[in-house]
């Protein structure tokens, strides 16, 4: 335990967001999780996975232009950094996505380690970054098995509606086969409940079925439905840098705030490696204190 945690201090975090289903919140969080820790002044890399590459259009970037995506990195054609970018969001890079990653899905079927070639271009990068987020496809394919066998944990957002459940079993028993064939230290980071709507009573029933199923694995933070979120990213913006007084902006802050809290003891060691100083970030008009003295448990579910 001890020397994976040395490890991982030294390597950052990698949270693969993860859930079958599509329209669930996925890459929203990947976006807004990603920014809000980015202004807490934590380095970090969003990993865009899905063919529909919604997330780096999100991210500001044309899918169709971009020089370099995680397709060439997952065939070994283009080193891991040749690819990622910059965006806009101080501290958040992006390795970008497009629409060739529907090749690799059958590409990679006749290579060898086809399940870990993600895992292996990570690697060489990790301890370049604090946070790394990958935004995984809707469906439990071989790029959402590459994106769980790199990750440290998986965040699996469940959207406040109708058969919000449905799915869910046979993605927990995906990680347990994950964990027994390709990656044992596989842990849930977290369940977010998302696009909810306090007004409606059927958000509210949801609320409480998913917290019936994964207390305690639900975050308190809840990802209400604002519209400022989708505006955001159609302006190719988190919606802290569009409209940080949003409710977007807050929720995801404070889900930011949840994560580290979780991850104190690893983010404590890896600052007093950087001697990076308490965080302390004001963005487009939120003022947002850090503290990383808070403890928190990395929840395991058990087999
Ligand atoms: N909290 C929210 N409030 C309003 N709209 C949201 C919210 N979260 C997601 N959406 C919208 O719902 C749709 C699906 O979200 P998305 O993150 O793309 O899901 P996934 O990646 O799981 O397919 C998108 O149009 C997105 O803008
Ligand atoms: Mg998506």
């Amino acid at each position: 335990m001890c020397a994976y945690i040395a490890e991982a201090v030294l390597m950052g975090k990698v949270i693969a967001i993860v859930n079958q289903k599509g329209g669930v919140g996925k890459t929203t969080t990947a976006i807004n999780l990603s920014a809000s820790l980015a202004v807490m002044e934590h380095a970090t890399l969003v990993i865009d996975m899905d063919p529909q590459a919604n997330c780096t259009s999100g991210l500001g970037f044309d899918p169709r232009t971009v020089a370099h995506s995680c397709y060439e990195v997952l065939i070994s054609t283009v080193e891991f950094m040749h690819a990622v970018r910059p965006t806009d969001v101080p501290n958040l890079d992006l390795l970008p996505g497009n629409i060739h990653l529907v090749g690799a899905e059958i590409e990679l079927l006749a290579e060898e380690f086809r399940e870990r070639r993600l895992a292996r271009a990570l690697h060489k990068v990790k301890d370049r970054y604090d946070f790394i987020f990958i935004d995984c496809p809707p469906s439990l394919g071989l790029l959402t098995v590459n994106a769980m066998t790199a990750a440290d944990s998986v965040l699996i957002p469940v959207q406040a509606e109708y058969f919000a459940l449905e799915g869910l079993g046979q993605l927990l028993n995906t990680i347990k086969k994950l964990r027994r064939h390709l990656n044992p230290r596989l842990d849930i980071e977290g369940v977010l409940l998302t696009l909810f709507d306090a007004r409606l009573r059927l958000s509210n029933q949801v609320a409480a079925e998913v917290k019936r199923y994964f207390d305690p694995y639900l975050f308190k933070t809840v990802a209400q439905r604002n519209v400022r979120i989708a505006e955001a990213s159609s302006f190719g913006k988190p919606a802290l840098m569009f409209d940080g007084t949003s409710t977007g902006a807050k929720n995801y802050l404070a889900l930011a705030k949840e994560v580290l809290a979780k991850n104190a003891a690893l983010i404590q060691q890896k600052s007093v490696r950087s001697k990076s100083p308490p965080h302390m970030v004001s963005t487009s008009g939120v003022v947002h204190a850090y503290s990383s003295s808070s403890t928190g448990d990395n929840a395991r579910f058990q087999d």
